[in-house]
Formats: C-alpha cells, sequence, structure tokens
C-alpha cells in the first residue's frame, strides 16, 4: 500500500526583512520580519509526499529531477515529522506505522526555475505541509512553520496566506520563533506585485551565507536590528491593519533600503543590487512624484529582482509606467495590455530597465497552502 497527500504552498516576499541568524542550527533570526503572501495562480510549489513499507530510501524529485535529500536542514525536516508521526503511532496500536516508512517527496514550482525567484520559502513549506497532512498530525500553521524555520527562514510565513508575521522568539531551543498571521488576504485583498525579473542567474552570495558574514562584520547591522527592525515591524502592523498604502509603501522601502545597506557594510562588502535594480528604485520614485502621493513601493531579496507592491486601484498609474517599456516581455496579464501612463522616466533609467529586465510576473496577495488531489 502507498499512503499519500498532496498540498501546494505560495511564495512570500518579505517587507520587513529577515537578515541574520542567532543560532545557524536552529536557524533562529536575530529580528523579526514580516511578508506578503503571493498568488498561487503565479507562484507556487506542488509537493506530493508519499510513503510505502516497499519504498527502500527516502527520495526527493525537484521539477523531475532527483534532488539532495541528505542536507541537514532537510533532515531536520524529516526527523521533526516523523518524531511527532511516531509519538501518534505509540498512542494508538491501530495506526499505520508510518514513521518507520521511507518517503518519496515529488515537487514541482508553476513558475520558471530560471527566473531566479527564490523557491526555498515555497519548497520548505510545501514539504513540511505535504507530510504533515501525509501522516494526519494535528499540527496548526504555527506548529508546522517551527519546522519549516528549520528547512529555511522564510519558509516559516510560507504556511499562511495574507499577511504574515515571523516573530523571531527570545528562547535558545527557538520554540518561539514561529510565524502568525497579522491579516488574512480578504483584509487587504487589493494588494498587488509587480515582480521585475533582471536577473535569471544564480545568486552570488547565498542569503545563508551573506547573512552570517553581516552578522559578523557589519556596525550597523547592530542599529538595524535593535532599533530599526522593531519600529519597522510596528510601523508596518500598523499600516497593514489600517490599510494604509502610504505607510506601509514607507516601510517596505526604508526596511529594503537598510538591508542592503547593511549587506554594504559588509566587510567585505556583499551587493544583491545591480544597475537594473537602482533603475527600478527611480522609476517608482518618478511614478511616486508623478501621481502626487505614494502608489508604488519597491523592495529587493538577496539578488538584483525589483517586486513593486502597488494597489489595484492605482494599476494604471503603475503598471502603465512600466508595460510601455517591457511591452514584448512574457508575463503580462490582460489588466497591463496597452496601459500607458504620462510618467516619463529620462533616458538612462528607461534604457537600463528595458535592456536589463527579463521577464515580469504579475501577482498580488494570496492564500496559504492548500491540500489538493492533483499529483
Ligand atoms: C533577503 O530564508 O533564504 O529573502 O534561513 O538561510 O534559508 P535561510 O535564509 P532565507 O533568507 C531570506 C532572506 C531575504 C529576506 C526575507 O525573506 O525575509
Amino acid at each position: 500500500k502507498v499512503y499519500r497527500a498532496s498540498t501546494t504552498a505560495p511564495v512570500n516576499i518579505a517587507v520587513v526583512k529577515y537578515w541574520g541568524k542567532r543560532d545557524a542550527k536552529l536557524n533562529l533570526p536575530t529580528n523579526s520580519s514580516l511578508s506578503v503572501t503571493l498568488s498561487q495562480a503565479d507562484l507556487r510549489t506542488l509537493t506530493t509526499a508519499s510513503c510505502s513499507a516497499a519504498f527502500q530510501d527516502d527520495v526527493l524529485l525537484l521539477n523531475g529531477e532527483p534532488s539532495d535529500l541528505t542536507g541537514a536542514r532537510t533532515q531536520a525536516c524529516l526527523r521533526e515529522l516523523r518524531t511527532r508521526r511516531a509519538a501518534l503511532e505509540s498512542k494508538d496500536a491501530s495506526l499505520p506505522k508510518l514513521s518507520a516508512m521511507r518517503l518519496l517527496l515529488v515537487s514541482e514550482n508553476n513558475f520558471p526555475t530560471a527566473a531566479g525567484l527564490a523557491s526555498s520559502a515555497a519548497g520548505f513549506a510545501a514539504l513540511v505541509r505535504a507530510i504533515a497532512d501525509l501522516y494526519e498530525l494535528p499540527s496548526s500553521p504555527t506548529e508546522l512553520s517551527l519546522i519549516a524555520r528549520q528547512g529555511s527562514g522564510s519558509a516559516c510565513r510560507s504556511l499562511f496566506g495574507g499577511y504574515v508575521a515571523w516573530q523571531m522568539g527570545s528562547q535558545a531551543d527557538g520554540l518561539d520563533s514561529q510565524a502568525v498571521e497579522v491579516a488574512p488576504a480578504a483584509h487587504w485583498p487589493e494588494m498587488r506585485a509587480l515582480i521585475l525579473v533582471a536577473s535569471a542567474a544564480k545568486k552570488g552570495v547565498s542569503s545563508t551565507s551573506g547573512m552570517q558574514q553581516t552578522v559578523a562584520t557589519s556596525g550597523l547591522f547592530q542599529q538595524r536590528i535593535t532599533d530599526v527592525v522593531p519600529a519597522n515591524m510596528k510601523r508596518m502592523e500598523d499600516a497593514v491593519a489600517a490599510r494604509d498604502f502610504a505607510a506601509f509603501a514607507e516601510v517596505t522601502m526604508r526596511d529594503s533600503n537598510s538591508f542592503h545597506a547593511t549587506c554594504a557594510d559588509t566587510y567585505p562588502p556583499i551587493f544583491y543590487m545591480n544597475d537594473v535594480s537602482r533603475a527600478a528604485v527611480r522609476a517608482v520614485e518618478v511614478i511616486n512624484a508623478a501621481a502626487g502621493k505614494t502608489v508604488a513601493a519597491y523592495t529587493f531579496d538577496a539578488g538584483p529582482n525589483a517586486v513593486v507592491y502597488y494597489l489595484e486601484e492605482n494599476k494604471d498609474l503603475v503598471l502603465g509606467a512600466f508595460y510601455p517599456l517591457l511591452e514584448k516581455l512574457d508575463g503580462w496579464k490582460d489588466g497591463a495590455k496597452g496601459l500607458k501612463s504620462s510618467v516619463q522616466f529620462d533616458e538612462t533609467v528607461a534604457s537600463t530597465i528595458t535592456s536589463g529586465v527579463s521577464r515580469v510576473i504579475m501577482t498580488g496577495v494570496g492564500e496559504g497552502p492548500q491540500k489538493t488531489d492533483v499529483y
């Protein structure tokens, strides 16, 4: 007999960034963070977990290719899930002994891996959720976030839809370092994200190693974790509660700038943003100036891709400014086609974006993991 469960999990993009570990083994962060979960119609991982007494080894297939499961982080997730299943089995002898069987994990992304988007968050969230469903664990998303966190920090936030905080916690065992829902997607469903893919290449310095170098060498980082982030978390929670886009946008842009400043202050310095990223920053500033109010916010992770948040009501202003520059690219949807705004970018900004962006992804805030029967 083969036991099986499938789930999807979304990508999330932080508006207050996680950057720094206080415990690399348990993946405990030096600061809390907050993200927006993006729609799974555009970006998601679908994972099917199965187990059988006939399976010989744990196996992971990622987009059709055999993939390594032996890494310490993946093993930590599998161990935790098996331990929980074994506890259920020891209480109820009628349960099949799934905890002793090998696992087959089949995982697929619905977006091109070449888009250079961090997929580890959706990947670990889907892996943990699929196995938890297979094992019929009575665990809440917050409980599962404690396990997914050990796979990849940002993955803990992908167990929820909408607006999600990862509370850093203070315990040495990490049992209070978990994700919680700040607000569901339905609280502020008008939030949209335009992703400008600036590089398909794999990032130079991985976030895992980059953040460790920052913690070890940056002086600015100290101020970020003691003052900047705690204030940004509070402001961001208030902005989301009040659906105040101007406040949301300012904190998003300031926090991204602060994070990249600590990267530049790392010794030797780390640069994730490139000329195309900086042109996107200028473009957002020009759009906001032309609108006479804040209608767009940029943010950048550990790579050059720009994520531009905006509200549906301002799509003409925001999409209309980018569409004429990038209309030949894949990824535009009907609402953007043909849009033009009166915003004028200077020649350098316009040509840098036109030549440096390779595809766009039009998406928005979305729901958390979904159980599915589609294998
Ligand atoms: C810049 O979650 O990829 O995207 O815990 O080492 O796997 P590990 O790091 P990861 O770091 C993400 C960093 C970030 C900011 C964020 O998502 O909060």
